[in-house]
């Protein structure tokens, strides 16, 4: 008989224990489960693009090349002065235009366009391209990405999408 309440009693405490290591297992998984896909989410999510109006026709001389601002796709809400970025567009016909990103493509700089040289200079490491975005000295491994530029009724439009650093970052 004493036998059988001893039994009993080992049973309920393994029954109790292997309730509580998994009652305890479900409530970490539910807890970290949120900051996990938080911390993966960008590497599933795609990146956003939006079309930023930078201006009317009329603002852009032919053959120019002016430097836009814009607010970057992907900003949040409180990002403020950060979600500014740019682009120097150039006007080449009626309604063609060519939108180089203004981060060098070696490590993000904003490049300047020197109009008298006809070239983009990046401040940080010399990195110096053709008037064409192509890379004419330095560390720049690739040209000046672009962005896709459209006009919609008499303004002019750029598609915005993440910094591009490399030639996969825009499409
Ligand atoms: S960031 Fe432009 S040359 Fe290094």
């Amino acid at each position: 008989m004493q036998e059988d309440t001893v039994d009993s009693d080992a049973d309920r405490r393994s029954f109790l224990t292997r309730l509580s290591v998994g009652l305890a297992g479900l409530i970490g998984a539910v807890i970290s489960l949120p900051p996990i896909g938080y911390v993966l989410s960008p590497l599933v999510r795609k990146p956003p693009r939006k079309w930023r109006d930078v201006g009317s026709l009329e603002q852009f001389p032919m053959g120019e090349t002016k430097l836009v601002q814009f607010q970057d796709a992907s900003s949040t809400a409180w990002a403020g002065d950060t979600a500014k970025t740019g682009a120097w567009l150039r006007r080449t016909g009626e309604s063609e235009f060519i939108a180089f990103s203004v981060n060098c493509r070696h490590l993000g700089c904003p490049v300047r366009w020197i109009k008298d040289a006809k070239l983009f200079m990046c401040p940080c490491h010399g990195g110096v391209y053709y008037q064409d975005g192509e890379v004419a000295a330095g560390p720049p491994p690739e040209a000046l990405a672009r962005y896709p530029v459209r006009v919609v009724d008499g303004n002019v439009e750029i598609e915005t999408s993440p910094i591009p650093l490399t030639t996969n970052d825009v499409a």
